[in-house]
């Protein structure tokens, strides 16, 4: 991103975000940026599918009536909280929302009962492993050969005692 389009895409105030439960209108859109921020895409069904088991750990963000961003969170029946997808926007990404999306996210995940929260990464992602680390992730194990184009991926995770907020 050059530099006066990153200052042009800084200038969202964070307290204009609303972070909120995602609902079936919201699918769109939630694709829409999934589908600019991955190269492989989930089919609509999974998306469905989550809404529906996990209404409270799928949340999205909301920017002047847009969704601008979204989490997937579930909790497996070993108590982790996992972190399926989370993406922004492009034109909205350094403005603190994937942060946000995230510690809601953790909160809502360890409430619910997480002793952990796991989650994988690309190991070529330097801008998420960065942002796990800053919440306290570490990486715990690499899976080799994790995503379908053959790339590994580090597994990284969060002991809920260690959560103290964002
Ligand atoms: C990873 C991702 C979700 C992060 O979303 P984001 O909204 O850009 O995240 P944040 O703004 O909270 O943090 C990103 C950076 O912006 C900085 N930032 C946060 N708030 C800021 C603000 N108000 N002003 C300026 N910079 C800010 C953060 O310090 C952080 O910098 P870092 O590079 O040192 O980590 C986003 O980059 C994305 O969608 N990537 C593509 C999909 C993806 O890779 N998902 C993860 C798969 S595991």
């Amino acid at each position: 991103m050059s530099t006066s389009a990153r200052e042009a895409s800084r200038r969202i105030p964070l307290a204009m975000v609303v972070i909120r439960p995602a609902k079936l209108f919201d699918i769109p859109e939630v694709m829409r940026i999934e589908r600019e921020s991955f190269r492989e895409a989930y089919p609509r069904g999974i998306f469905l599918m989550f809404l529906e088991n996990n209404p409270e750990t799928f949340l999205v963000a909301e920017y002047n009536g847009k969704v601008v961003g979204y989490v997937m969170g579930y909790l497996r029946p070993d108590l982790e909280g996992h972190i399926m997808s989370i993406a922004v926007d492009k034109e909205y990404r350094g403005n603190g929302i994937g942060s946000a999306l995230l510690s809601e996210a953790i909160e809502r995940l360890i409430k619910r009962g997480a002793r952990y929260i796991g989650l994988e990464v690309r190991v070529s992602n330097e801008n998420a492993i960065r942002l796990y680390e800053r919440f306290g992730f570490r990486k715990v194990k690499r899976i080799i050969g994790y995503y379908s184009d053959g790339e590994d991926a580090y597994y990284m995770l969060l002991p809920a005692e260690e959560w103290r907020g964002s």
